[in-house]
């Protein structure tokens, strides 16, 4: 069921609340052209559970109320949808009915401040399932880290390991809720173009040399951070390629950075070199293993973070870091982690649990069949229809999303508008700090069962048919 709650806090990331001035931008275009305001009805307004709640309510945190979801295709919604979650809720129950049955003394440590690095028993799992399910190759419990999701996780990262004044560096687009949010920050923005390989290492090897930085310390080991997702880039679906991992780990080392690797959408992998079967692909290298602590230059300059939001559930706030040993040390003493203890134990004991009986392998295995087929059929459909008219769109190897690039001068936000907002979609713009990729649409296919997905990709393809032929 979709409640309002979380719609607030899932959708609260969504493209017209991703910052005021997108919201800003939305509700002029929707005066100038008298599009008629949204179908809300007062009712679904007063019943939100946010306002029972005291929350400031605006236009916008109305659309929470369901009426929404009756009258607007949302593809803009980076979450696993109804039907995935109908099978976590019964892995969810099965894994609580036995750990409360079983278990006795760990009944009551699950509910208890825990040790800093999260439970053991999911930690030892998790390291089991990257290693031989995911990644194939060595993931070492010793850097498993269980935290509240990448987002809480990689926020901490930054409160953690900058001063005010220091640079973060993204990838132009980047991922659409820290955009906005690093722009506010006290924190110097940086975006680095993209190519087809991911971040540009020369553009960014200008930008460093650009970027005052000050000298670590003890306490600030780090000078700068490059926050990038690698694999399955949200919003471009692009991978970066392994030529420049590497490059971006010998700068890392030179101009002591930490680099955030956010590696959330991996595990959704359809495809690979070695297999075209979404059971048993692997997923390209993740930037962490790049960092070889057998090297001699190492030092540890990487952290990868991971999250079970994209193949189980957001609701379960639950993510992990793989740390570099030098950075577990700094971690620990951290507020978060000495004051809070270990992050989630409750989830994070019964999805280790989840993991040892294979109900999650089982699960993700699913998934990725499902997304596989969902995510070819899109794509399928954009070229076929609009595929003619110059629209371009690649089939991504894993992911939850499709990026659509609008051919000559059309712009995302005349499709918005030709669909009178009927179809929601992230436009590029929102995901750039320099406000680029205006020709760009980004969808997700992880939202919508099959049937409603296709139907609202053809009705996207229709707006978008119209606006190119005009
Ligand atoms: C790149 C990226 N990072 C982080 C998140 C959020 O992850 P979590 O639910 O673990 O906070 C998302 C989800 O949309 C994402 O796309």
């Amino acid at each position: 069921m979709i409640t309002s709650c979380y719609c607030y806090t899932k959708l609260r990331s969504c493209f017209l609340l991703s910052s005021r001035r997108s919201v800003l931008s939305n509700l002029v275009l929707y005066q100038n052209r008298r599009i008629p305001p949204r179908k809300f009805s007062s009712r679904a307004v007063v019943k939100s559970p946010i306002l029972k709640m005291g929350t400031p309510v605006n236009d916008y945190e109305c659309m929470f109320g369901k009426e929404i979801f009756k009258t607007v295709t949302m593809l803009q919604i980076g979450a696993p949808g109804a039907d995935s979650l109908r099978d976590v809720a019964a892995i969810m129950k099965e894994v609580t009915v036995e750990h409360f049955s079983t278990f006795a003394q760990r009944n009551e440590e699950i509910l208890q401040y825990q040790n800093a690095r999260g439970d053991p028993g999911l930690i030892e799992e998790l390291s089991k399932f990257l290693t031989n399910d995911i990644y194939r190759e060595p993931v070492d419990s010793d850097d498993l880290y269980i935290n509240n999701g990448a987002s809480a996780g990689v926020w901490d990262l930054l409160m953690r390991y900058l001063l005010p004044g220091d640079t973060v560096f993204v990838e132009d687009p980047s991922y659409k809720a820290i955009v906005p949010r690093l722009q506010e920050s006290e924190f110097n923005l940086v975006g680095v173009p993209m190519d087809e390989e991911g971040m540009r290492m020369d553009r960014l090897e200008e930008k460093l040399a650009q970027t005052k930085m000050r000298t670590p310390s003890e306490r600030f080991p780090f000078t700068a951070v490059v926050y990038l997702v690698p694999v399955f880039h949200n919003p471009t679906t692009k991978n970066m390629s392994a030529e420049r991992q590497r490059r971006l780990v010998d700068l890392a080392r030179k101009y002591d950075l930490l680099v955030i690797s956010d590696d959330v959408y991996n595990l959704l992998c359809y495809r690979s070199p070695e297999s075209n079967d979404p059971e048993t692909a692997r997923p390209p290298k993740r930037l962490f293993a790049f960092d070889d602590k057998k090297d001699p230059a190492y030092k540890g300059n990487v952290v990868s973070s991971g999250t079970f939001s994209k193949f189980l559930g957001p609701g379960l706030r639950l993510g992990w870091y793989e740390f570099p040993p030098r950075m577990q040390k700094w971690h620990r003493s951290h507020y978060v982690f000495d004051s809070g203890a270990g992050k989630n134990p409750y989830s994070g004991a019964l999805v280790g649990l989840a993991l040892k009986k294979g109900l999650v392998q089982q699960h993700v295995k699913n998934t990725r069949v499902m997304y596989a087929e969902r995510i070819k059929a899109c794509h399928d459909i954009i070229l076929s229809t609009v595929g003619k008219l110059g629209v371009k769109c690649h089939l991504p190897d894993g992911g939850a999303f499709l990026w659509i690039e609008l051919p000559g001068s059309t712009t995302s936000s005349q499709v918005l508008e030709a669909s009178k907002a009927s179809v929601r979609f992230l436009p590029g713009h929102l995901a750039s700090p320099t406000g680029s990729f205006k020709n760009c649409i980004r969808i997700c296919i992880t939202w919508y069962e099959t049937k409603e997905l296709l139907a609202g990709v053809k009705d996207l393809c229709g707006y978008i048919e119209q606006v190119v032929r005009k």
